[in-house]
């Protein structure tokens, strides 16, 4: 459907803005939508600055890491003039969607959030905070904000849209008078395989085990260097019982454009120092045009700041007009 008639979808996604992008988030999902909005989809990219704070005091170095984001977008190459990129706290508009939201969701609904309840029992807070309880309403008020009907997911979000479709439906029952206010957004949950970090367990900034984007490719070949391997010298992809080995061989697949197993065949014999050469080599040949677009935008921060400001103005307007929507259908538009 998107490919037959991509105007039809308007799609919102975003990262939260506690560190640099690595490979595990390009080509788990960043890649993807790149295309989607090659293709034609329109797309809102949201940086929820707020939610930072659902497991922390207090947001260090915000403004940085925000640029961060988007120096990671414009280096991979999303284009300001076709897709939004916006941060949820310079929009008032889609912040007061919060509360007639909360009034459509129970305590009982927000407890079981399984999501929210992993995050809160590895959170390092010693209180649960509203902000940790309530968050899946603020992420349904940026998506139903735009009135995104597509939203590129992976698992761990799946309950937060579907707690935005329950909102969307109830508000519509509620106040919409036969017509619907918001649409019931669809998740597109990603097909790619889940690429390990260099310790062998999930890719994650928090671990130091990611390859960021933005990482020279010096750092890139120390980090391959020390990544986890096994004991066995002749290089295979086998997922299931050689996970390490099989990870970097996906790496350098996706990289290269082959199959895992024609990169592991390659290589063969000549055993994990080779493996970690092929895949470093890979990596950073394939980031180098990247990079070097990041690091051009690094140097002009004044037009990363006009970016963020006009992506700010054009979210701004629309979710303005989504909440003069929401005041008329519900009476309170004076
Ligand atoms: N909760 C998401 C995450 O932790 C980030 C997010 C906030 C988001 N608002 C969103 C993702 C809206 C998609 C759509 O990764």
């Amino acid at each position: 459907m998107i490919l037959k008639d991509p105007g039809q979808f308007r799609i919102l996604t975003g990262d939260r803005p506690t560190g640099r992008l690595h490979l595990g988030h390009y080509f788990g999902t960043l890649h993807n939508r790149v295309r989607l909005q090659d293709l034609g989809v329109e797309m809102f990219v949201i940086i929820p600055d707020y939610q930072v704070l659902t497991d922390r005091d207090v947001a260090d170095n915000l403004t940085w890491h925000v640029e961060e984001l988007v120096l990671d977008y414009l280096a991979i190459g999303v284009d300001p003039a076709r897709s939004t990129v916006f941060t949820h706290s310079a929009l008032p508009s889609l912040n007061q969607l919060m509360l007639p939201f909360l009034s459509l969701v129970s305590v009982a609904e927000l407890n079981r959030n399984p999501t929210v309840k992993d995050e809160i029992a590895h959170s390092r807070q010693s209180a649960v905070s509203g902000l940790m309880l309530t968050y899946p309403v603020h992420q349904a008020a940026d998506i139903l904000s735009c009135k995104a009907n597509l939203v590129p997911v992976g698992q761990d979000q799946l309950p937060h849209l579907e707690l935005t479709r329950t909102i969307a439906r109830r508000f519509n029952d509620r106040y919409g008078n036969g017509t619907a206010v918001f649409p019931q957004p669809e998740a597109l949950l990603s097909s790619a395989p889940l690429l390990l970090g260099t310790d062998g367990t999930k890719m994650s900034k928090s671990r130091g085990n990611a390859i960021a984007l933005a990482a020279t490719a010096d750092e890139t070949a120390r980090l391959l260097k020390g990544a986890k391997t096994d004991a066995e010298r002749h290089i295979t992809y086998d997922p299931v019982n050689r996970p390490e080995v099989s990870s970097l061989l996906l790496l350098a697949a996706l990289c290269q454009g082959r199959t895992p197993q024609e990169v592991a065949s390659d290589i063969g014999a000549a055993g994990a120092a080779a493996l970690k050469k092929t895949v470093t080599e890979a990596v950073n040949e394939y980031l180098a045009p990247i990079r070097a677009r990041r690091a051009e935008y690094a140097d002009d921060r004044a037009h990363l700041r006009r970016t963020l400001r006009e992506g700010n103005e054009r979210a701004r307007a629309v979710a303005d007009a989504t909440l003069a929507e929401v005041r008329a259908a519900m009476n309170s538009h004076y």
